[in-house]
């Protein structure tokens, strides 16, 4: 019997039950949220090594912006949602354990670049084996290789005196940031793998149980561990190649005077491929798709597949172009130099709706233009300039030590108009929406001339802002200049 024919049971009674969650980042405090929320009957605990993100959780000031995140955090926290760096009490405590750490990209070693690193993962193991008095349910919420549930469970049985017992699950997390909180309430499905046996059924079923509190029975997926642990990383390398297949495109467009969005409804059109993931842009970022993708490379060339390892890698070589000759035209336009020349970048979360700053294409664009002297201002919503720091030293190795006057070509501005004042260019990083509604006609008059505007997203009125005078680029079609009158 697999373990998709138990769902005509009856699931198991979880009310009561104890969820102890390791790791409060973008995953672990959301996702743990709409569980209290939706499981009034279940205490879920979410504890983090970091004190500052713990004590962040607990105020009036989340540690990370999603829409609607406040409002549910709110409503639950202190009654059935915690947080706490009581990382042994809690986890002695629960039922059932969800590790949800952050799994990044190596930078040393074998693997070095493009395997995951695993290493909070192995701990988590190891303290969960050190400080359990009884037996748990261990729920890998991260992004992990395949088989790694296997290594978990090999850690907990070889560490622990062998009285309780681990049922190790796959239950990967779907959701994307800045729809965090309308992806977990109606996620397009849960998926849950597990042993194939008698006790892993028994696991599966109480984790399916805990979901079925709101989400529709079918669409809650159930499979063996391997399948779930790579089915994450393939839908992750689905939608990011997408992305960089249209990106592609756009050279063509470019190059053809097709017009990207043009074809991208035609193509679209047929439900076969669908409308979705064919937005141009300046380059796909985030923490998930590159690494991801880089995981799955690492693990076809681990099983002996250079030739699957290579069509993957291609979906991050294409962003990388894309982010690169996004810049190579802003510099050809502005006549091959932009040397002390003031740039504004609009954007600088790696999408909308997010404070996220980690694998932004704003940060390579900004780097690319460092390196040719560039003087540049950056205005986004909602990003803290502490992230963007972050993000600029531990992602692109740039620091007030290998750049001396970083902090004065680099400056984080808190007003659009203030940040475009002067500039030679705007350029569109990210598709917020308050882009769209500025006043151009009084950003122009304020820049110097020619006014350059540079539509990483493709978001603007290109033809209001030809018209106001400015010079325009965006993604992926050729627009008309005042050069060529
Ligand atoms: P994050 O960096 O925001 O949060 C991870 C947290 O884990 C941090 O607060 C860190 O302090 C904590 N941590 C690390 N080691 C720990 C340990 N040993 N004990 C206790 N706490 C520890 O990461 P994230 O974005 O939430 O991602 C978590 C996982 O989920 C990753 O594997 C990621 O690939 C995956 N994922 C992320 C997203 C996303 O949109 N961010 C979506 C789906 C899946
Ligand atoms: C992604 C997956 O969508 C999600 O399912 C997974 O759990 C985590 O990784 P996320 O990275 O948060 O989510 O955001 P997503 O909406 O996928 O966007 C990723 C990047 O692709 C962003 O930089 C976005 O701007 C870009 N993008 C997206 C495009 O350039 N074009 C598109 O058509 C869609």
């Amino acid at each position: 019997m697999s373990a998709n024919e138990t769902k005509t049971e009856v699931l198991p009674n979880v009310d009561g039950f104890k969820i102890c969650c390791i790791g409060a980042g973008y995953v672990g405090g959301p996702t743990m949220a709409v569980i209290a929320k939706h499981c009034p009957n279940i205490r879920v605990t979410v504890v983090d090594l970091s004190q500052p993100r713990i004590d962040a959780w607990n105020s009036s000031k989340l540690p990370i912006y999603e829409p609607g995140l406040q409002d549910i955090v709110e409503s639950v926290r202190g009654k059935n949602l915690f947080f706490t760096t009581n990382i042994d009490e809690e986890i002695v405590a629960a039922d059932m354990i969800f590790i949800s750490v952050n799994t990044p990209t190596k930078t040393k070693g074998i693997g070095k670049g493009c395997a995951s690193n695993v290493k909070n993962i192995e701990a988590c193991a190891r303290n969960i084996a050190k400080v359990a008095k009884s037996s748990k349910i261990i729920v890998e919420k991260s992004t992990v290789p395949v088989q790694t549930a296997s290594a978990i469970s090999k850690i907990l049985r070889a560490n622990s005196d062998g009285s309780v017992d681990f049922q190790v699950l796959s239950n990967p997390e779907f959701l994307a940031e800045g729809t965090a909180v309308r992806d977990l309430l109606a996620p397009s499905r849960v998926l849950i793998g597990g042993p194939q046996n008698e006790a892993g059924f028994e696991a599966i079923n109480k984790l399916v149980a805990v979901y079925a509190n709101w989400v529709p029975r079918q669409q809650i997926l159930t499979t063996n561990v391997w399948s779930s642990e790579l089915s994450k990383l393939v839908a992750n390398a689905y939608l990011a190649q997408r992305i960089s297949s249209i990106n592609s495109i756009s050279m063509l467009c470019e190059a053809s005077k097709a017009d990207v969005e043009e074809v991208a409804r035609a193509v679209g059109a047929d439900v076969r491929i669908g409308p979705h993931f064919l937005r141009a842009s300046v380059g796909f970022g985030g923490s998930c798709f590159q690494k991801d993708i880089l995981n799955l490379v690492y693990l076809c060339e681990s099983f002996g597949l250079p030739e699957v390892a290579e069509y993957w890698r291609q979906v991050v070589t294409m962003n990388e172009w894309q982010k690169e000759r996004f810049t190579r035209r802003m510099i050809s336009a502005m006549f091959n130099t932009i040397t002390s020349k003031k740039i504004c970048l609009y954007g600088f979360a790696f999408k909308k709706d997010t404070g996220d700053t980690r694998e932004t294409a704003a940060a390579y664009v900004a780097k690319y233009l460092l390196d040719e002297d560039a003087m540049i201002t950056i205005y986004d919503p909602k990003v803290e300039e502490e992230d963007m720091w972050m993000e600029f030293k531990y992602t692109l190795g740039i620091t007030e030590a290998t750049h001396p006057n970083l902090k004065k070509s680099i400056v984080l501005v808190h007003d659009p108009y203030e940040a475009a004042k002067d500039a030679h260019a705007i350029a569109i990083m990210t598709e917020w929406d308050e882009f769209k509604d500025y006043d151009y006609e009084k950003i122009f008059a304020n820049m110097t001339k020619p006014a350059f505007m540079f539509d990483g997203r493709n978001i603007l009125d290109h033809q209001k802002l030809y018209d106001i005078g400015f010079e325009v680029q965006c993604i992926g079609k050729q627009l008309p200049s005042h050069f060529d009158e």
